[in-house]
């Protein structure tokens, strides 16, 4: 089943149950450009919501920054990313298209039949010219050049330029983290495969100072942190691997980085890279400002630059993963059944409320009051339209995990039927006891009723 899985089949999910649309669609759109809807918004503050808790709530050791999308343009001369964010590009001047020179084996050309870049006796590619990859724009009325400003292809970098207020004014101490969740923006070549590239993410990075003597034992330890967050929010681990980066594919910054792969529809691929970025950012940052960036002990007795280990990943990439590995399909009595089998911490919505009889007053009533009860703590949907199936398939297909109905027997004993998404089993309980019910059930473990079959 698992393997069936295309992101043809998310991406038409996705659409058809409003999570997310293409963006500027009545103008056409914009390239690898995408807006949420409802479900999408609500799946997105899940899953940064528990990030967070994991990162940040639940620890002593790592505090919370907001820094500007906008920063001073030097704080990208030192980073490194003005010379060195960039890749390689090819135009073909037949096609008008542009591809990047170092994935020219996984891009199709313009013509039809499509074949690789370069193998039409009429293709014409230009030789490979650097490209950088962040957005230029401009600071203040006037278009000089004293103004040009670059939008943050990464948060990462407000983290450092903060490194100092966070160590005086936090009073801490290495080891610590200071984490942030933001907007980043990057021009990609070759954005594409749904939300997996795009050119305006939502990245959660988290920068870990540490002793230089300890940073071999932190980088594997977030590594294996990360892992395990991902396997208690219900990805299968037959599904993930860490695949470390050789010497020549690190980024100028890195002593070490391990990617969290996933195995998408596209196959093996980033999700979450983990680096041990040694002290070069506090270092160039130091350089480039003049302002020292250090750990200074009590009474100046030790004295040196942290090294940073850094996990760092997209809300769309977990996205993507998350619902790639909720995605199934089955038959149920004869008939086709469409079901996001998401841990309920991650899933939009904790239940749906349904009053069997929509023309019975007495059973909407009792519907409603029993909505308006469970609403104040959790997000939940009452539902009144259509035969009872058409409703569970809907709450199937937006990955609820729990519905609860109200039947006849509810207005002769108030019991109402809870019934279970991934079991498809149903019990009666006593309408009192259904808000607590749904908070155990919300609070218990959870693992993916899919992975025997991974
Ligand atoms: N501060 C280090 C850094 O930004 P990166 O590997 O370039 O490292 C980190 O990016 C993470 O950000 C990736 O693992 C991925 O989850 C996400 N990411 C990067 N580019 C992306 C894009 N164009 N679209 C969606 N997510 C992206």
């Amino acid at each position: 089943m698992a393997d069936e899985v295309t992101m043809d089949k998310i991406v038409s999910l996705c659409r058809r149950r409003g999570f997310v649309f293409p963006s500027s669609e009545i103008y056409g759109g914009l390239g690898s450009t995408f807006d949420y809807g409802h479900y999408g918004v609500l799946v997105k503050n899940n899953i940064r919501q528990r990030w967070l808790e994991a990162m940040v709530y639940e620890r002593d050791d790592i505090v919370l920054i907001d820094s500007a999308i906008i920063l001073n343009p030097r704080v990208w001369e030192a980073s490194g990313h003005v010379e060195g964010f960039t890749d390689p590009l090819v135009d073909c001047r037949t096609c008008k298209l542009r591809f990047r020179a170092d994935k020219l084996e996984d891009s199709q050309c313009g013509r039809k039949p499509s074949k690789r870049p370069g193998e039409f006796s009429e293709c014409a590619l230009t030789e490979p010219r650097q490209f950088n990859l962040m957005f230029e724009t401009t600071v203040g009325p006037v278009a000089e050049e004293g103004a040009r400003a670059f939008l943050r292809p990464e948060t990462a970098q407000g983290i450092f330029i903060n490194f100092k207020n966070v160590l005086q004014l936090a009073r801490r101490r290495p080891p610590f983290g200071i984490a942030q969740v933001g907007k980043s923006f990057r021009n990609e070549i070759t954005p594409g495969n749904f939300l997996f590239r795009v050119r305006e993410f939502e990245q959660m990075e988290m920068e870990f100072f540490v002793p230089p003597a300890d940073s071999e034992r932190w980088y594997r330890y977030w590594i294996d942190a990360r892992v395990d967050w991902y396997a208690k929010y219900g990805l299968r681990r037959s599904r993930l691997r860490v695949r470390e980066h050789g010497p020549e594919e690190r980024s100028h910054y890195s002593q070490g980085t391990s990617d969290i792969e996933y195995d998408y529809p596209i196959g093996w691929s980033e999700l979450e890279g983990v680096a041990n970025r040694g002290d070069y950012d506090l270092t160039r940052h130091t350089e480039f400002s003049g302002t020292e960036l250090e750990y200074v002990g009590p009474e100046g007795a030790e004295r040196y630059v942290p090294h940073v280990i850094e996990p760092a990943v997209s809300i769309e990439r977990i996205f993507v993963a998350m619902l790639v590995d909720a995605y199934d399909e089955e038959e149920v009595a004869g008939r086709e059944r469409t079901v996001l089998r998401l841990h309920p911490a991650i899933a939009p919505v904790k239940a749906a409320v349904l009053p069997l009889v929509a023309k019975d007053s007495a059973m909407v009533e009792k519907a409603r009051g029993l909505y308006e009860e469970l609403r104040g703590s959790h997000v939940v949907e009452y539902d009144e339209g259509g035969a009872i199936g058409r409703r569970y398939r809907r709450q199937d297909e937006i990955g609820t995990p729990f519905a609860f109905t109200v039947d006849e027997q509810t207005l002769a004993d108030d019991t109402v039927t809870i019934r279970d998404r991934d079991s498809l089993a149903q019990e009666r309980l006593a309408i009192g006891q259904v808000a607590a019910r749904l908070g155990d059930e919300l609070r218990r473990p959870w693992a993916t009723p899919k992975a025997s079959s991974a």
